[in-house]
């Protein structure tokens, strides 16, 4: 069986390889392709965006209906889009990878989950989720180490630390059992390190992709965890394996760890 999807944020970097992604086939199809309501691209064909043939469906804004025929919405967009289409989504299944997102709108995917199944990842990539693993372990191994995280990005990513980085703060927190504290970069008469906190830096230019490392630096000796993703089509094929896991079942929270059969 095909599950129907629909973009949130269809004409953005990452709309169009998920667009892309679902037209290999595969068991997911694209049924709806969504924008705001200023978009450039509003009435384009989501195919010909991304150099196929004419697929029928036309970019539309998001307004009540917009994803109508959708088993699930898979979104790409920006925090305010996706809080503006929760309303929208009724039952149907959200797949979500829209970063910066505050606790209020955190909140608002615990209160979606209620009504529909909701997997929110803060990236999509196999090698990143097993990263996840990997620095929750070797926090737990090495106590003593001193934890940074460095993470670089294009030029044009709206928030920072991506939302990859705080997600490898929270697993090397989780290793150790605390809640994570986090000091974001360091200028000018910092004192020495103390130990507790993960240093947390953002590199932004050019055309990356998505690099992250994390360091676990110990007297003698350090360790770097590092995960380098050269294309965007990994996050999107991430997503739609994820979409189509969703589609149908119980109305919960769940994990890229469950989709990827890792937990
Ligand atoms: N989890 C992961 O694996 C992963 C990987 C890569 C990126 N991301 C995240 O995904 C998000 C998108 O990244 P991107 O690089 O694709 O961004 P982008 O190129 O700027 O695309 C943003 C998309 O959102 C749409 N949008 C913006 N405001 C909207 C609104 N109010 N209503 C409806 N649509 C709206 C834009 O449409 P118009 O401007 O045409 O209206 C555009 O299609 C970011 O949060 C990024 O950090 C996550």
């Amino acid at each position: 069986v095909s599950v129907s999807v629909g973009i949130l944020g269809a004409s953005g970097r990452m709309g169009r390889f998920v667009a892309a992604e679902l037209a290999k086939g595969g068991g997911a199809s694209l049924a709806a392709a969504v924008v705001s309501g200023e978009s450039r691209s509003l009435g384009c064909d989501m195919h010909e965006l991304v150099g196929l043939p004419p697929s029928g469906v036309l970019l539309r804004p998001l307004a009540p209906g917009c994803f109508e025929g959708c088993d699930v919405v898979v979104d790409f967009s920006q925090p305010a889009a996706l809080a503006a289409a929760l309303p929208h989504l009724g039952e149907r299944a959200l797949v979500s990878g829209t970063t910066g997102l505050s606790a209020e709108q955190l909140a608002a995917l615990d209160d979606q989950s209620r009504r529909a199944p909701v997997l929110w990842a803060a990236n999509f990539s196999v090698g990143v989720t097993l990263l996840l693993e990997l620095a929750r372990q070797a926090a737990r191994a090495l106590p003593e180490a001193d934890v940074e995280i460095v993470e670089t990005h294009h030029r044009h990513k709206k928030d920072a630390p991506s939302g990859t980085a705080l997600a490898l703060g929270q697993a090397v927190a989780a290793g150790r059992g605390e809640s994570p504290a986090l000091v974001h970069g360091r200028e000018g008469i910092t004192g020495e390190r103390p130990h507790g906190p993960i240093g947390m830096h953002a590199l932004r230019g050019g055309d990356v992709v998505g690099e992250h490392t994390v360091w676990l630096l110990s007297e003698g000796e350090r360790i770097s965890l590092g995960h380098h993703a050269s294309s965007r089509a990994t996050f999107a094929a991430g997503a739609v394996r994820a979409a189509r896991f969703v589609a149908g079942r119980p109305a919960r929270r769940y994990q890229l760890r469950e989709v990827l059969g890792l937990s």
